[in-house]
């Protein structure tokens, strides 16, 4: 397997980055996964849109014909990964770059950004999409900039971490006694028919599925609140589902161990995982 680091590809073994990189010293960077279906990138503009707004609100310097490149970096690697067909991901990273000695400021003078991208087969978890999984609520104990897709994940690692060990499928995450998402997908919820989801702000991740879902319950004519949900409220939910890049849109048929709706996938979104496949595989 071949990777894309800082200017070449190379041999996944043998591609390291210094220990003096801000990435590995402080999480001082942002990623991006974007899923690639023979050889089509899914929303690619609107990751690479995303990657920009990152770097910026990091305030990392990107050289333009770098940030330029990364479409054809991208598709170079799936080529020499032999993932230009059937399913894959392309994981991108940007870190400030490698500076030593320690400092918390940014280096000076400035160094160049670690870019360092890989891709990976995929396989969708249609089992999930079909039955639907179970999750329990968890603190959001996050940072008020969750817009930002940072290598900081650590709160979402432990999340995860927690469900596993509570026997669940993944993670509700409540801050302030609403639902923000989880840790690694956004949440829609329908209740009689109308469908809500944490409006886009520094409290959860804007994620890319989240926007195609929004446009696809218009054009299903299913009315939506940009609005939380209650945690007093989520039992009382008709559907509950994960979206995101590698969750696709993933039904919620229980959460800490009590039946949504009737407990099994719910009419709405059903008609919306069937137009999310069509617009994905289409
Ligand atoms: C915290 C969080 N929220 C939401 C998402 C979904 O975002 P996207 O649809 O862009 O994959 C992700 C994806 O990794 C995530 O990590």
């Amino acid at each position: 397997m071949q990777v894309y680091l800082n200017g070449e590809f190379l041999d996944q073994k043998k591609a390291a980055v210094s220990v003096a990189d801000r990435g590995f010293v402080f999480g001082d960077g942002v990623y991006e996964v974007t899923r690639v279906v023979n050889g089509k990138f899914f929303q690619e503009k609107e990751h690479l849109d995303r990657l920009d707004e990152g770097l910026r609100g990091l305030k990392i310097k990107l050289r333009s014909e770098i940030r330029d490149s990364i479409p054809n970096i991208s598709r170079e690697l799936i080529q020499r990964n032999g993932h230009a067909e059937g399913e894959a991901t392309v994981y991108l990273q940007v870190t400030r770059g490698a500076a030593f000695p320690r400092t918390h400021t940014f280096p000076e003078p400035e160094v160049p950004a670690t870019v360092y991208l890989s891709s990976g087969p995929f396989k969708p978890h249609k089992e999930l999409h079909e039955k639907g999984v179970d999750v329990i609520t968890v603190p959001d104990v996050r940072w008020t900039r969750c817009n930002l897709k940072t290598v900081n994940l650590l709160p979402n690692t432990l999340a995860r971490q927690q469900a596993k060990e509570a026997g669940v499928n993944s993670a509700v995450m409540i801050r302030d006694g609403v639902v923000t998402e989880s840790p690694n997908a956004n949440i829609f919820a329908v209740k009689d028919g109308t469908l809500y989801t944490f409006p886009a702000s520094n409290y959860i991740l804007n994620g890319i599925t989240r926007k195609v879902i929004i446009d696809i319950a218009k054009s299903l004519d299913i009315p939506l609140v940009t609005e939380p949900v209650r945690q007093d409220d989520l039992y009382e939910l008709d559907e509950l589902f994960f979206t995101g890049t590698t969750t696709d849109v993933q039904p919620i048929v229980r959460v800490d161990g009590r039946e949504i709706g009737n407990g099994t996938p719910g009419r709405i979104v059903k008609s919306i995982q069937q137009e999310y496949n069509s617009r994905l595989y289409g």
